[in-house]
C-alpha cells in the first residue's frame, strides 16, 4: 500500500468509483473489488461454521473513513455500521487533525487475564501463601502443556496473583488472576484452557474447590492508548471541548453518551475485522468504571495553544484465529490498512475512537449535533416516506429547507412534503 493516499473528493464519487478508486490507490485488489462487487459473503459455509440453526445473513453497511494519519503512516479505515454520519465525522474529523496535528500511539502491557474463583476458602492467608508457594510451578507447567504455542511465538502465561474478596457473611472468595500475553491471538480461547487446567493442580495444593474460571474482558494488563494534538487552535473552542470533556469525566449520564460515542468509532472497525466487539464494549465500560464511579475513558485539555485528547482503555483484539482469520470481509479489511499485528490493530482502533470523541464534541459545543446527523439523515427520512428516483431532489431539498428554518425534521415532514410534491404533479399533469 502506498503512503501518501490521495482520496480527495472520495464521497462525492459513486460506488463503482469509489471501488475504482481504492483500487487505483492500491487498498483494494482487482479480487477485492469483485469480492465487494458481487455483495461479499455468498455461500452458507462459513455461516454454518460460526453459529448454530444459521439460516443467513445480516448485511451491514461497510463504508470507509478516509484521512487518517496515524504514527505517521496513512489509513482508510473499513468501518461496518449503520449509524448514518459515523463515517463522515471520523473522515471529517481525521481531515482537521491531519492538517492541524497528530495522533500518536502506544501499548501499555501485554498481558490479558484469567480468573478462577474459590468461592469460600477456610482460611485465606494459608491459601494465598500455597498458590504463591507453587506459582513458579504452575506458569511452568500451564505453559508447556497448555500454553506452549503463545511460548513459541514469544508470549505464554507471565504470573499468578491472588486476590481476596470479602464475603457479606464474613468469610473470604479468593480469585487466582492468571497473566498470559496472547500475541496476536484475542486469547480467550486459550486463557480458558489455561484457567481450566490448573484448576486441579490448584485444589490439590490448597485443599480448596474452584467455582469457575473464565477470562476477564477487564484488561488493566494491557491498555491501548492514543493522543491526539491539534496545534495553534481556536482557543476558544478549544476551551468549549474541554468542557465538555470535564462533564463527561464528572458525571456518568454525560459520560455514558459521551463513550457511545467514543464506541461508534471503535465498534465498527471491530466488527469489519472480525472482532468480538462486545468483549471489547464490556472492558470499555468496566474500565471506564475502574474507580468506583462510571467517568469518561477519553480527556481532552488545553495545553499553551494545542488541544490535547487522550484515550486509554482496553482494546483487546486478535488479528489471528476465528472470524478474523476466516471471514473474507475481515481478511480484506485487515489488508485494507495494513495492520501487522494485533497490537497495531488496537492502536487504529484507539485512534479512531479518539477522533470519533473530538468530532461529536466539537460539533455539539459548536453548531449541536442535529445538523450534521439530520442533513445525512434527511435522505433516509424521504427514502421512508416512500419518495421514488424521480421524487427524491425536491423532497430532500424541501426537508434541507425545513431543518434550516425549524432546526428539527421527522418522518412526518416528510410524509407530508411528499404527498404535497405528488398533490402538485397531479395538478399539472391532470
Ligand atoms: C451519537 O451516536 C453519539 C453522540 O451522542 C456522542 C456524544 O454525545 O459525545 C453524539
Amino acid at each position: 500500500m502506498k503512503n501518501n493516499i490521495d482520496l480527495s473528493g472520495f464521497s462525492k464519487l459513486n460506488y463503482i468509483e469509489r471501488l475504482n478508486k481504492l483500487q487505483s490507490e492500491q487498498i483494494l485488489s482487482e479480487s477485492d473489488v469483485h469480492y465487494l462487487m458481487s455483495g461479499g459473503l455468498q455461500t452458507f459455509d462459513l455461516g454454518e461454521k460460526f453459529v448454530e440453526n444459521l439460516i443467513g445473513y445480516f448485511q451491514i453497511p461497510m463504508g470507509v473513513a478516509t484521512n487518517f494519519y496515524i504514527d505517521g503512516q496513512h489509513y482508510i479505515i473499513p468501518m461496518a455500521v449503520e449509524e448514518t454520519s459515523i463515517i463522515a465525522a471520523a473522515s471529517k474529523t481525521a481531515k482537521w487533525v491531519r492538517e492541524h496535528g497528530e495522533i500518536k500511539t502506544e501499548v501499555i502491557g501485554t498481558d490479558i487475564i484469567g480468573q478462577i474463583q474459590f468461592a469460600k476458602v477456610k482460611n485465606f492467608a494459608a491459601f494465598e501463601e500455597q498458590v504463591l508457594r507453587q506459582k513458579e510451578y504452575l506458569v511452568g507447567l500451564v505453559n508447556k502443556e497448555v500454553a506452549y504455542g503463545m511460548v513459541e511465538r514469544g508470549g505464554g502465561v507471565s504470573r499468578i496473583t491472588v486476590r481476596e474478596l470479602k464475603r457479606d457473611d464474613g468469610f473470604s472468595m479468593a480469585v487466582v488472576h492468571v497473566y498470559m500475553n496472547p500475541c496476536d491471538a484475542m486469547g480467550a480461547n486459550v486463557i480458558n484452557q489455561v484457567c481450566e487446567f490448573l484448576k486441579a493442580p490448584l485444589e490439590e495444593f490448597t485443599a480448596e474447590r474452584v467455582t469457575m474460571c473464565i477470562l476477564s474482558n477487564l484488561v488493566d494488563s494491557k491498555l491501548t492508548k492514543a493522543t491526539v494534538t491539534i496545534n495553534n487552535i481556536d482557543l476558544d473552542l478549544a476551551y468549549k471541548i474541554e468542557e465538555a470533556s470535564r462533564f463527561a469525566e464528572l458525571d456518568a449520564y454525560r459520560a455514558a453518551t459521551n463513550n457511545k460515542g467514543v464506541l461508534n468509532g471503535i465498534d465498527p472497525i471491530l466488527i469489519a475485522t472480525g472482532n468480538d466487539w462486545r468483549a471489547v464494549e464490556a472492558g470499555v465500560h468496566a474500565y471506564a468504571a475502574r474507580e468506583g464511579r462510571y467517568s469518561s475513558i477519553t480527556k481532552w485539555r488545553v495545553i499553551g495553544t494545542k488541544l490535547v485528547g487522550e484515550l486509554i482503555a482496553p482494546i483487546v483484539v486478535g488479528t489471528v484465529g476465528g472470524v478474523t482469520a476466516l471471514h473474507p470481509t475481515a481478511k480484506m479489511s485487515l489488508r485494507m490498512m495494513n495492520i501487522k499485528n494485533a497490537e497495531h490493530l488496537s492502536r487504529v482502533v484507539a485512534s479512531v475512537g479518539l477522533v470519533q470523541n473530538l468530532g461529536a464534541l466539537k460539533a455539539l459545543t459548536t453548531v449541536g449535533i442535529i445538523e450534521g446527523h439530520m442533513k445525512l439523515h434527511v435522505k433516509n427520512l424521504s427514502l421512508g416516506a416512500g419518495a421514488t428516483e424521480k421524487e427524491m431532489p425536491f423532497v430532500v431539498k424541501k426537508l434541507e429547507e425545513i431543518l434550516t428554518l425549524r432546526k428539527r425534521i421527522s418522518m412526518s415532514h416528510a410524509i407530508e412534503v411528499l404527498n404535497d410534491f405528488r398533490n402538485k404533479s397531479s395538478n399539472l399533469n391532470p
